[in-house]
């Protein structure tokens, strides 16, 4: 499948979701929640959890549903950290932020109920029920206090504070490299695959996450809000700790390179059939959005 193919497959499994409440009382709920999960992201954590699945022997069809989830928790996450006690930004994927919308109250209540039913979606796969609890122990491990939410907290603890290099990379492993991983994990665990793949799956995934957010930082500065679709200069108005603003662009980009070639090779020794995943790897790697 194509880059295309996935997202095209992805989009539409998203689109189904959360339709059956139009005659509840909580209907603005759901069409919060939908506002944002179908804004039209990138769709890589999905995009990864297929792949993965595949290439470990699996089925992507009955992976469906663990993709759909992890782009459900990734919006929640969006939803949050644009919140104007977080980021405070109000645009993203082209679009105002969810809180610009439909208020406060209902973006933090849209994105704690897509964080429940991204698990609820995986428990509710046809995935034999050994795979289903193994999606769901990675993605809450790569969320709760040592991942998502952990390196959040520090990134807003550490606002203004001069970094080492190490505390960066600690912020950014939690904040970004943690889902990330967790999709290529989760991938792995759909298809039941053993120890070694599980393994190999998470080092490419936490060099790619890791080269995720650099170049998410280089792009707050070098890029613009059309093309983006988020607001450029978000990170030095809110006195973030960036790699762009630790060691300057020349030697992110060569991070980037040098995650990238680490994250191919890593597939290279452990999987027979690479080409998607070290397109997508390179592909991330130059990405303008
Ligand atoms: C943005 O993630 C947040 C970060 C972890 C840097 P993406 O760049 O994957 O955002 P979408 O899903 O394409 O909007
Ligand atoms: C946030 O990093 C990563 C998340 C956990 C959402 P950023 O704050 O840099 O993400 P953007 O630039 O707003 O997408
Ligand atoms: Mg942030
Ligand atoms: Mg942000
Ligand atoms: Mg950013």
């Amino acid at each position: 499948m194509t880059e295309k193919d996935y997202k095209e497959k992805i989009d539409a499994a998203l689109e189904r979701c959360f339709t059956g409440a139009a005659e509840l009382p909580q209907a603005g709920l759901a069409e919060a929640m939908r506002y944002s999960l179908l804004a039209g992201g990138k769709r890589i954590r999905p995009m990864l959890v297929l792949e993965f699945c595949r290439v470990s022997g699996g089925d992507v069809e009955a992976a469906l549903p663990v993709a759909c989830a992890i782009e459900m928790l990734h919006t929640y996450s969006l939803i949050h950290d644009d919140l104007p006690c977080m980021d405070n930004d109000e645009l993203r994927r082209g679009r105002p932020t969810n809180h610009v919308v439909y208020g406060e109250c209902t973006a933090v209540l849209a994105g704690d109920a897509l964080q429940a039913e991204a698990f609820g979606t995986i428990l509710r796969s046809p995935l034999p029920a050994e795979r289903r609890a193994r999606c769901a122990e990675a993605l809450a491990d790569a969320v709760g206090l040592d991942g998502m939410c952990g390196g959040q907290y520090l990134d807003m603890l550490w606002e203004g504070k001069p970094l080492s290099e190490e505390e960066l990379t600690e912020i950014n492993s939690r904040k970004t490299g943690a889902l990330l991983t967790a999709a290529c994990r989760m991938g792995v665990a759909a298809a039941g695959g053993g120890e070694d793949l599980d393994e190999a799956a998470a080092r490419y995934g936490a060099a790619l996450g890791l080269a995720f957010q650099i170049r998410d930082d280089m792009l707050d500065v070098l890029s613009t809000d059309a093309e983006l679709g988020k607001p450029v200069g978000s990170d030095a108005k809110e006195q973030k700790n960036t790699y762009m603003a630790l060691l300057g662009r020349e030697k992110c980009q060569a991070m980037v390179v040098r995650l990238t070639e680490y994250a191919k090779q890593v597939l290279r020794e452990n999987f027979a059939d690479t080409a998607f995943l070290c397109a997508l790897a390179d592909s991330l790697a130059v990405r303008t959005n």
